[in-house]
């Protein structure tokens, strides 16, 4: 079982740390899997050019894009990872799923999974959260994938989620939970 995941944060922090947990767990259930960093890939922005329209799978853009697109294609599994923006994905994210947009239909099936971490507590972190669940449960459904689940951290520094023990556990957990349902 390949597992591919993409981590959209700019900084090496929570959302890193939050991905190459969950994969050590599913890694250790057997599966084969991959980090891509979004920050050290060039990946323009989509120019609307519908090269792609009608499922013909093609983008004008030549770019990282061409050799993630393969991979998404062989995993079995896949799992974004982001920082909450402004209740949302990042850019970075964001701009990478607007690139996906040649495969809609050629991802069908695969499991799908993703960490979110933000740094609101309590109801104003509730209502950042609901945001951007619900666009990455969009996103799964969009793309007619098999979403398996997610898990979420609160922290702020970089390397605050490494601490709390709850979120590992959950991490822990949906890393088996994708090599096994
Ligand atoms: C531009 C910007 C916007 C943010 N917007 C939110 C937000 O809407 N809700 C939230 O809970 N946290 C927000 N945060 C906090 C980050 O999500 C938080 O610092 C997170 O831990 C960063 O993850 P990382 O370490 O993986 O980069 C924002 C941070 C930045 C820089």
């Amino acid at each position: 079982m390949k597992i591919l995941s993409i981590c959209g944060s700019p900084r090496k922090g929570n959302t890193e740390f939050m991905l190459r947990t969950l994969l050590k767990s599913a890694e250790y259930s057997g599966a084969e899997t991959e980090l891509v960093l979004l920050r050290e890939k060039d990946i323009k922005f989509c120019d609307g050019c519908h090269a792609c329209k009608g499922g013909s799978g093609k983008c004008s853009i030549k770019d990282d894009m061409d050799e993630i697109r393969d991979k998404l294609l062989l995993a079995d599994v896949i799992v974004f990872g982001s920082p909450i923006y402004y209740d949302c994905v990042t850019g970075l994210l964001k701009n990478f799923i607007d690139r996906i947009n040649p495969l809609y239909t050629k991802l069908k099936g695969k499991k799908f999974a993703f960490v979110i971490v933000g740094q609101l507590k309590g109801k104003d972190g509730e209502v950042s959260r609901k945001f951007i669940i619900d666009f990455l449960k969009n996103i799964s459904d969009i793309h007619e994938m098999n979403f398996i689940g997610y898990v979420y951290g609160i922290s702020v520094d970089p390397d605050e989620i490494s601490k709390d023990e709850q979120v590992i556990k959950q991490l822990k957990n949906l890393g088996k939970k994708i090599t096994q349902q």
